[in-house]
């Protein structure tokens, strides 16, 4: 089955086309990062008004990438939500309009649900059930999947995501937005054991986070530095980083003791950051846990990971409505 999948969400514009939920024939992504960088952060009328300039294009790219026309598509996945409401509007009306157009069938998929598929994109996915580390700008959660629509959420940030912390602690070095690939590559020439900043385990045997009281603590030092931090930048990158990844590598490997889960996934975009990688390889190793993590361009927001998504939900016959809409959060 040969599933096109289209992601609005956020600030990226993606089309992509995978066949039976795993085998990408095209991924087109058309970042704003360039439109929003100036403002320090996502303008949501912005990113909607990009996305209905890019979508078509988009899309059309993606076919002619993978060499392939309208009529060979069996089915259509978009991004329903969660995300900026303007912004997935724009995605979910062009899939409607096309799937109604196409007479092919059509569902709305959950953006986290397609960060958590994008292992799938790998070359070694991970056999079920495992335990899920799902790490972006929005999100920071752990999840227990046990099939490919069934997942578990076993903890979750009780403040910042992850990457949202990147972002902001980048802003704060003025290192610009968004921060999290620049931090990181900034934080592999530091040293993390220069500046130790506070590490929030809350309940050690829960599996939930907190990342607001480090970004306050990096912001003190930088404000007690002031007039000093030249030399120290890379040192507070690698501080920061250090907290981060030392409490995401322990709180997901004991989620997969506690679980008895031999294979863990790291997915979304902090998922692209090597100290992490690097760390949770090494860890998992040491205690035989097989880690997974998608290939570096599918841990970002991409429309490959939703069509891989779509593919089970449409394959049993599981569709949307005409009616549905988007939605800005989860349930809780
Ligand atoms: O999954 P994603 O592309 O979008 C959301 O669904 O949020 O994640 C974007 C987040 C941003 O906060 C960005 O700063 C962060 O992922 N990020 C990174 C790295 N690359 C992207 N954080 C740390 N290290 C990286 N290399
Ligand atoms: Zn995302």
């Amino acid at each position: 089955m040969i599933i096109l999948g289209i992601e609005t969400s956020c600030d990226e514009t993606a089309a992509a086309l995978v066949e039976d939920g795993r085998r990408i024939l095209s991924s087109i992504v058309a970042s704003q990062v360039d439109i929003h960088h100036r403002y320090g952060g996502v303008v949501p009328e912005l990113a909607s008004r990009k996305h209905l300039e890019s979508i078509v294009p988009v899309t059309l790219e993606a076919l002619e990438d993978a060499q392939i026309d309208f009529s060979r598509l069996d089915g259509i996945a978009v991004t329903q939500g969660p995300g900026l409401v303007g912004a997935l509007l724009v995605g979910f009306s062009f899939a409607k309009g096309l799937a109604r157009m196409l007479k092919v069938p059509w569902r709305g998929v959950n953006h986290l649900e397609g960060h958590l598929h994008s292992v799938f994109l790998s070359d070694a996915p991970p056999p079920f059930p495992f335990v899920a580390l799902l790490a972006s700008g929005g999100h920071t959660s752990i999840y227990y999947v046990t099939g490919p629509t069934c997942f578990q959420l076993l903890g979750q940030t009780r403040d910042d995501a992850a990457g949202e912390a990147f972002d902001k602690v980048s802003k704060m070095l003025g290192l610009g937005y968004p921060g999290g690939a620049v931090l990181g590559r900034l934080a592999a020439r530091g040293n993390p054991e220069k500046i130790k900043f506070p590490r929030a385990y809350l309940d050690r045997d829960r599996f939930d986070f907190s990342f607001s009281g480090l970004k306050t603590a990096v912001n003190q030092y930088i404000k007690r530095h002031g007039d000093d931090l030249d030399g120290r930048i890379a040192d507070i990158a690698a501080g920061f980083q250090e907290a981060v990844v030392d409490v995401l590598v322990e709180k997901v490997i004991r989620a997969a003791e506690t679980t008895a889960c031999r294979d863990i996934a790291m997915v979304g975009g902090v998922a692209a950051n090597e100290r992490l990688r690097c760390r949770l390889l090494h860890e998992g190793t040491d205690k035989k846990i097989s880690v997974h993590v998608p290939p570096l361009d599918f841990c970002g927001d991409n429309a490959a990971m939703i069509a891989a998504v779509g593919y089970h939900y449409i394959r049993r016959g599981d569709l949307s409505q005409m009616t549905d809409d988007v939605y800005s959060r989860l349930k809780r």
